[in-house]
């Protein structure tokens, strides 16, 4: 696909006005860059580095990949190494550690522009649409070259050029868009596995949650773009795709010719070559018996859904604006266990919302031990400026949210171990991702209901769908052997 994204980028005409149509403007300005990387290494004898760091979530990971293949397109070298020419940051702010782990690393980048005075430095994502935030990089961190939002980034290359040609902070946030721009670069992590944006923003407004405020309103991609980019991407050796959006279950609805989850995934299911589809993430009030039914009938869709449950106690639930009950959620949990034996559940939780006591936690452990999650990812609850919850009186002290929060962490263990007990000597395929971090004469491998298994295996299997037999359970993963 890089052939394809070369030739689009050579044949714009830089003697002429940047064209205005997308995203032939950005080829344009992805040419011209080229050209300004270009003579900037030629003067150096070396070529330029770019590191890029993604923060967060799925999304932006799959965003910092379209990044990365403007990058690669604007003729530099990626690198680990943020002693770079150039050092971007994909910002998150759905919680604030996130936010400080940025100011923390801005911090230490400053240092290595002192040294390096021709070092750029761009800022974007999530955190970047917070008008705080820009205040105080304005403020405090002027070293800072380049600063984006989310619904502009496809306008990285344009931003780029302008970055170059000028000495001041280029800062360009939109308030909101309703622009999907299709057929830009993308650089992937991994050759046999991609994300694949099927929508993007969110209407929900859960009363803790920044995410609407920073990715605007919902947004549905038109099936016959999925569908173009998910064959594409099986022709280029992808097998496993992983369909991404805030809330899936509500795709399609501002579609013109309005489509369903279900309907999108079943026309998924018919690429040749793709053998397996994830998805992420589900609301629990949108999940129908129709999904329900594909993912039962389905032999390439994942036996893994992430289901976020936030809290179990309905009280807490309605204060967060959830619009489910507790019972609500128990139900269709054990619906889908009953239905789907094999599928793995797995959630996340916060604790420490505004009002909550410890009765409520123990409500939300309850649901835990009801419907024993495969996996369950625990938070503190994180005060958003500007979210409803914010403005709520009845904040919880630290020490009563801790405390709560390792109770609960103790029961999500226990259940989770409990669940993956039962693979116990089962022989399940298993797709090899990568070599082990820490021995590398084993592979690291998925199963379908993404459980993890270590296994002795030459690195010719990454990217392979390969059986393996699961023989000692760790916890949340497993060792075992090919057979
Ligand atoms: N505080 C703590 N956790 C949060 N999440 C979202 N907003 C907050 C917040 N303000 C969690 C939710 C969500 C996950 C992505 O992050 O559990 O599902
Ligand atoms: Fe936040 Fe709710 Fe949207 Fe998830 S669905 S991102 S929790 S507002």
């Amino acid at each position: 696909m890089n052939d394809e994204y070369r030739l689009r980028m050579e044949a714009q005409d830089l003697t002429k006005e940047p064209p205005t149509d997308e995203p032939d403007r950005q080829y344009y300005f992805m040419k011209k860059c080229r050209g300004i990387v270009k003579k900037k290494s030629e003067e150096l004898g070396r070529p330029l580095t770019c590191s890029l760091t993604s923060f967060g979530c799925q999304m932006n990971a799959r965003d910092s990949e379209k990044l990365a293949g403007i990058l690669k397109q604007s003729g530099y070298v990626l690198t680990e190494d943020e002693n770079a020419d150039f050092v971007i940051y994909n910002t998150c702010t759905v919680r604030d550690n996130a936010n400080q782990r940025v100011y923390g690393r801005l911090g230490v980048l400053n240092g290595l522009k002192k040294k390096n005075p021709h070092m750029k430095i761009a800022l974007c994502g999530c955190m970047m649409q917070e008008g705080a935030v820009i205040d105080k990089i304005r403020k405090s961190y002027r070293f800072v070259d380049l600063i984006f939002g989310t619904h502009n980034i496809f306008k990285f290359p344009e931003l780029l050029c302008t970055m170059f040609e000028s000495d001041s902070m280029i800062i360009d946030i939109w308030e909101d868009t309703n622009q999907i721009v299709e057929d830009l670069p993308v650089e992937r992590k991994y050759l046999f596995k991609s994300g694949i944006n099927i929508m993007f923003g969110c209407n929900n407004f859960c009363s803790y949650c920044i995410v609407p405020y920073v990715r605007g309103r919902e947004r549905s991609r038109s099936p016959k773009d999925i569908i173009r980019e998910a064959e594409r991407l099986a022709k280029d050796g992808v097998v496993e795709v992983m369909l991404l959006g805030q809330n899936v279950n509500s795709y399609g609805r501002n579609l013109e010719e309005s489509v369903s989850f279900a309907e999108l995934l079943r026309e998924v299911e018919k690429i040749d070559g793709l053998e397996r589809i994830r998805f992420m993430t589900s609301h629990p009030k949108d999940l129908s018996d129709g999904l329900i039914e594909v993912m039962k009938e389905s032999k390439k869709i994942c036996r893994h859904l992430h289901l976020p449950l936030q809290s179990g106690s309905t009280r807490i639930l309605q204060a967060m604006n959830r619009r489910y009950t507790k019972e609500q959620y128990v139900d269709l949990a054990l619906k889908i266990r009953r239905e789907i034996p094999d599928m793995a559940i797995t959630t996340d939780i916060i604790v420490g919302f505004p009002g909550e006591t410890m009765a409520d936690v123990e409500e939300t452990i309850d649901v835990v031990r009801q419907v024993k999650f495969e996996n369950a990812f625990t938070f503190l609850y994180s005060k958003r400026t500007g979210t409803p919850a914010a403005a709520m009186e009845n904040q919880v002290p630290e020490e009563t949210a801790k405390e709560g929060f390792a109770r609960l962490l103790r029961v999500v263990q226990d259940t989770a171990r409990e669940r993956a007990a039962l693979l116990q000597g089962q022989v399940l395929p298993a797709l090899a991702e990568e070599v082990n971090g820490q021995d590398d004469s084993l592979l690291t491998g998925r199963l379908s209901n993404n459980t993890i298994v270590h296994f002795p295996g030459d690195r010719s299997l990454i990217g392979r769908i390969v059986d393996v037999r699961l023989e000692e359970c760790h916890g949340f993963y497993y060792t075992g052997h090919t057979v």
